[in-house]
């Protein structure tokens, strides 16, 4: 049987809307989701542009979407037919891919939707809550208090370069939670979202180097060993490898960054860690190991956005809906024309 959706012949093809794509069959402990939703992220301009992720051709692309379970596998424990289920797929893997009207998913990889969570902003959580898991939960040795608790406050900062983005915000939730103080760079034009999703305080993302550093000194004291880059730019890898370097009184230091494909080489002072939540579902030892991680956080994580303790994200829904919307809004996304992080509704449930 075949179903409609979005498809890339090659790196670098255009986006095409076919009908003529497999309808996957759910097996073990995976089920059929009825895609509703889609949060759009760099990884798909990425993917289509470069080919690197992508696992057969031609692609079926996608990673942050919200659905409905329309079949189980035999297996499953966790998902019925009729829930409403989020979360990002493992990038690359076509037959899990959301831009198409049914993808697979493993049960253990998504997150089962709770009242609080409107289906439309579920597609904000996925990517980036997961990315910044493994930037401070997997690299840097963040312990998350269990849900309905609060952490001890620590008298350590948490420097989140890029506070502002999708990953930077979750960044900013994740590390207050676990206790610490927050201080994240941004443009000065998204302070307010910055504090709002956790930051004490920001300092100007654009400023130079040695500027940035001076603010990172003069706000923290030197109270700071963990740095996360969540903006994958040079200059904030920079300073804030020259921020540990210099400006740090910690003895352990810690650097994590989003930015899994440029030569960066750090001091043997600094853990250097990067983030690769494409190998989510992956089979080799990495892939192994972020999978088993998803799988552990995610339960936690669903009570922590039940609660509140985690908050989606403000989004940019894209006018009108279908396939022909998500091109549309990739088109937008990299053109930087999209302040918030884009939405698109593809099907009626
Ligand atoms: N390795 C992985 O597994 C992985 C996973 C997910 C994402 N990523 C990568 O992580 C990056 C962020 O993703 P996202 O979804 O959070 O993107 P996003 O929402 O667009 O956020 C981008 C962030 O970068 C900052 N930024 C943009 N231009 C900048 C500049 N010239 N100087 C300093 N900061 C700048 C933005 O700050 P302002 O808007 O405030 O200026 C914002 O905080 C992307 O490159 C993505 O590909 C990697």
């Amino acid at each position: 049987m075949s179903q409609s959706g979005i498809t890339v012949a090659g790196p670098n093809e255009p986006y095409k809307v076919v009908d003529s794509i497999p309808k996957p069959k759910p097996q073990h402990n995976q089920a059929l989701v009825k895609s509703l939703y889609v949060g759009l992220n760099p990884v798909e301009p990425f993917m289509q542009h470069t080919g690197v992720l992508v696992t057969s051709w031609p692609a079926v692309i996608g990673s942050d979407f919200s659905g409905v379970v329309v079949e189980t596998g035999p297996d499953c424990k966790k998902l019925s037919k009729g829930d409403i289920v989020y979360g990002c797929a493992p990038v690359g893997i076509g037959e899990f891919s959301p831009f198409q009207e049914t993808f697979l998913v493993n049960e253990d990889w998504v997150f089962k939707k709770s009242e609080n969570v409107a289906l439309d902003a579920a597609c904000t959580v996925g990517a980036g809550i997961l990315t910044a898991a493994l930037a401070l939960l997997d690299g840097q040795h963040l312990t998350l208090p269990t849900p309905g608790n609060k952490a001890e406050e620590k008298d350590s900062w948490i420097i989140v370069m890029g506070g502002s983005g999708s990953v930077g915000r979750y960044c900013c939730q994740l590390a207050s939670l676990c206790g610490y103080k927050v201080l994240a760079s941004c443009s000065p034009s998204k302070n307010e979202i910055t504090l709002q999703a956790g930051a004490s305080a920001t300092f100007n993302n654009r400023a130079s180097v040695d500027e940035q550093v001076a603010e990172i000194e003069k706000i923290t004291g030197g109270k700071f060993g963990r740095v996360v880059d969540a903006s994958a730019q040079m200059q904030a890898v920079e300073a804030s490898i020259k921020a540990l370097e210099t400006v740090s009184n910690e003895s352990t230091k810690y650097f994590a960054t989003v930015d899994d494909w440029s030569p960066i080489s750090v001091p043997e002072s600094i853990n250097l860690y990067r983030v690769q939540l494409g190998k989510v579902g992956r089979d080799d030892e990495l892939g192994k190991h972020v999978t088993a991680k998803t799988v552990e956080w995610i339960p936690t994580f669903e009570k922590n956005l039940e609660s509140g303790e985690l908050r989606v994200l403000d989004f940019h829904l894209i006018q009108g809906e279908g396939w022909d919307k998500i091109i549309e809004g990739i088109a937008d996304m990299e053109a930087g024309k999209l302040p918030k992080k884009p939405v698109v509704k593809v099907q009626d449930a």
